[in-house]
């Protein structure tokens, strides 16, 4: 038996059990031309297709010979022109399970009867489906048609970014590539993009994320932070982390403190009463006027983290947080270090970062870095600190999954 036929047998067997008899109403379709439901969306997988039916909302998971069958069935050949087409192709294939399927998908609606043919949705009826299908949170038949109609009308970068960014939430790593690789053709100058396809490419991660890349995404996102973070995602890291550094300090304050990377100030709400001063430093200028609006902060300064710690001089901080910033650096030797310089004895430095699997650290698919609890221990100790605690926590959710953090909390000798 051939692979291609054993793959439609099993599925027409299947199919069988799971109707409880044979006694299915027969069509007699062998003579008539096969048109394939016009309203199907196609999309190939590794070792499956998936065909997603904007008439019936049904998706359905095929084989690829069954998609082959699929595909050809565009009403110029019938059931019997088929088989002798594919007997021709491959010796010795067994037509009757072929039949079955073919018989099985009629009544599943993804051949239509003879009759007037409906007319076909539009590629922008396809694509609005896809957007509305995504609103739903169904993502793989969202990402079915959003395929299926990008490759009939591939101009639009708007339409290619949104292809990758739901191959990607669906974990298709291949589609999200070519998607995005599409998009950046016609969009060269967006950095955010052009730095997950580093990371979907497995090209060697650049040292930290690029800041123009940062300065896009941030620039993009500041006016919704809060919101989307906190409402929508279940942000926790500065709640967790603030608990983990008042275990350490106690009831110490009048602080003189840093947060790097402050973004809108989430964090520097929870700081300020212990602060004597507050300093907060981000490269972008959009979250940095939300933290100016807060009012918690003596100092803000719009820059890059690793510039801004090499510029200054002296040990003037006793308390140095960054509150899921540090997930935009690889190695965090550069910027863990730089920072034990500016502590004052007896000082902490306490920050979350994303846990991951890959020792040391790894640039993941979505343009941030995980660490390894063990690469935190080992920077410390590089650092000259010593470590308080290091503790796993939920920092917050993306697509429905929970994103597990590593809360570090580190002292400068006394
Ligand atoms: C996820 S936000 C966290 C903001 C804030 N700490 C909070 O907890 O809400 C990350 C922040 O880090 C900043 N950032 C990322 N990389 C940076 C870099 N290399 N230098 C300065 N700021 C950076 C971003 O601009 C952004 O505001």
């Amino acid at each position: 038996m051939g692979k291609v036929e054993a793959v439609v047998r099993g599925r027409a067997m299947a199919g069988r059990e799971r109707d409880g008899s044979a006694a299915q109403a027969q069509i007699c379709f062998e003579s008539r031309p096969l048109r394939r439901n016009p309203f199907l969306a196609l999309a190939p997988g590794d070792d499956e297709y998936l065909a997603y039916d904007l008439m019936s909302g049904r998706l359905h998971r095929l084989n690829p010979a069954a998609a082959l069958i699929l595909e050809l069935s565009d009403g110029s050949r019938s059931a019997e022109d088929l088989r002798v087409e594919l007997t021709a192709i491959e010796k010795g294939l067994v037509w009757a399970a072929y039949a079955k399927w073919i018989e099985r998908a009629y009544g599943e609606g993804l051949f239509i009867l003879e009759g007037p043919c409906p007319t076909p949705p539009t590629v922008r009826d396809i694509l609005s489906h896809a957007r509305a299908l995504r609103q739903d949170g169904k993502v793989l038949a969202a990402f079915v048609c959003q395929r299926h109609a990008t490759l009939l009308f591939s101009c639009d970068a708007g339409e290619w970014l949104f292809l990758g960014e739901i191959a990607h939430i669906i974990g298709r790593r291949a589609d999200a590539r070519e998607a995005y690789e599409r998009y950046l053709e016609l969009q060269p100058d967006d950095a955010e993009i052009a730095h997950i396809l580093t990371g979907l490419r497995d090209e060697p991660a650049p040292e930290r994320a690029p800041d123009r890349c940062i300065e896009q995404l941030y620039a993009r996102f500041a006016d919704g932070y809060e919101n989307s973070m906190c409402n929508d995602l279940g942000y926790q890291a500065p709640g967790r982390l603030i608990e983990a550094i008042v275990v350490g300090i106690g009831g110490l304050r009048n602080l003189d403190m840093l947060d790097l990377g402050c973004g809108t100030g989430l964090f520097g709400r929870e700081l300020r009463t212990r602060a004597r001063r507050l300093t907060g430093v981000d490269l972008s200028p959009e979250m940095i006027t939300h933290a100016r609006n807060t009012g918690f902060y003596d100092v803000l300064d719009i820059c890059e983290i690793t510039f801004w710690l090499r510029r200054r001089p002296t040990a003037e901080f006793d308390l140095i947080a960054a509150c899921d910033s540090f997930i935009y650096f690889g190695d965090l030797r550069q910027v863990v270090i730089p920072a034990a310089q500016l502590l004052r004895r007896g000082g902490w430095m306490a920050f979350t970062v994303e846990r991951g699997e890959s020792e040391p650290f790894r640039l993941t698919d979505s343009g941030r870095y995980s660490h390894t609890a063990s690469h935190v221990r080992r920077v410390a100790e590089e650092a000259g600190l010593r470590i308080a605690s290091i503790s796993e926590t939920l920092l917050r959710y993306e697509y429905g999954q929970q994103v597990t953090g590593i809360v570090a909390v580190l002292r400068q000798s006394d």
